[in-house]
């Protein structure tokens, strides 16, 4: 079953100076399933948060449809199942944290006897026990973000959808997040997040969307990226000399030398063993070989068209600018 479903949702907005119309997502379509952990990632400006605003029903689209539980943005009883951590989530500066998650706990819907056992057990998970009846204004930017994300699962929803809910954090912070969804997962909630740290990324999600300038580029499922590979081999040796080249040369892609020790890059699979051969003939021994998979990193960099976007004729020009020095 679908939790979610985003189907060709279009957006524009008009600046403010002329009528000229700027489409920023321009028929942005995916889906997340029950349980599933799916990945929002995409360079600044991509349209990440727009689309969850559209999903949310707090801005419209002007064209596409958006279901929740199969129901319209902004159904009161659908909603009810939907957490929210915004990307610039606002806090009212005078409450306390208890207060906050109060205040947040009435609004979606808590029951008054379960609100304050559920308070304790967020404020524990999130590690903010002892600063529950500090002001939020007094709170660091990484305290806000974990209070943001106790009101987001305070009412155990079971979908969540979080914008950046990493950003701000130290790397105590973000592993404890982590922890966090890993449980939620575990508990069968479906989380629909964007995020900039692709370790982040390839640790929880099951499968990723990549949006570029307001499209889907691609969906990728994690385990299949993994199988993937870049088709290279790595091998590393001990006792290389050059002339074990003769006869491999046409396998090895590189080769990279300090002292004794050589690492090659093998161009496939297919070719590790005659290297591997050739290397133990000539009296070298190896010490690793290892499966160049692909990573979400390579992936994304080339889906989003860097760092090779640059034209043959705009690498010339920053080589003369170099040499110019
Ligand atoms: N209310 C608005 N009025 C005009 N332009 C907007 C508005 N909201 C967003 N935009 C523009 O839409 C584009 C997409 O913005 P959005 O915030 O969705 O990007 P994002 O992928 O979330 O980026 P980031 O990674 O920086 O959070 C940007 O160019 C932004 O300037
Ligand atoms: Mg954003």
């Amino acid at each position: 079953m679908h939790v979610l479903n985003v189907d060709g949702i279009k957006k524009h907005f008009r600046s403010d100076m002329s009528l000229a119309k700027r489409e920023v997502l321009r028929g942005v379509t995916f889906h997340a399933r029950e349980g599933e952990v799916l990945g929002f990632l995409g360079p600044n400006g991509a349209g990440k948060t727009t689309t969850i605003k559209v999903i949310l029903g707090l801005i419209r689209a002007h064209a596409g449809s958006v279901a929740i539980f199969d129901r319209p943005p902004g159904d009161r009883r659908s909603m009810a199942r939907v957490g929210y951590l915004p990307e610039m989530p606002y806090f009212y500066p005078h409450l306390s944290l208890t207060e906050f998650l109060e205040f947040c706990g009435r609004m979606s819907g808590v029951g008054r006897s379960d609100l304050p056992g559920r308070i304790d057990r967020i404020a524990e998970m999130v590690d903010l026990t002892p600063h529950r009846s500090k002001r939020l204004k007094s709170f660091s930017k990484g305290m806000l973000q974990r209070a943001g994300l106790a009101q987001a699962i305070l009412h155990d929803p079971d979908l969540l959808i979080l914008d950046e809910p990493f950003s701000g954090l130290d790397p105590v912070g973000r592993k404890m997040v982590r922890d966090i969804l890993v449980d939620l997962k575990k508990r069968g909630k479906t989380i629909f997040f964007s995020s900039h740290i692709l370790s982040d990324m390839e640790t929880l999600c099951d499968r990723v969307c990549i949006i570029r300038d307001g499209v889907i580029a691609k969906s990728v499922v994690l385990d299949d990226l993994l199988k993937m590979g870049e088709g290279t081999v790595e091998v590393a040796a001990r006792g290389w000399r050059p002339e074990m080249m003769q006869g491999i040369r046409e396998y090895v892609e590189s080769v990279r030398t300090t002292g004794e020790d050589a690492f090659l890059v093998v161009r496939e699979q297919r070719f590790v063993r005659p290297v591997i051969e050739r290397l133990f003939g000539g009296g070298a021994e190896v010490l690793a070989v290892v499966n160049r998979h692909r990573t979400l990193e390579n992936l994304f960099l080339r889906e989003i068209g860097r760092p090779d976007a640059r034209t043959a004729k705009e690498k010339k020009e920053e080589k003369l600018v170099f040499t110019g020095f």
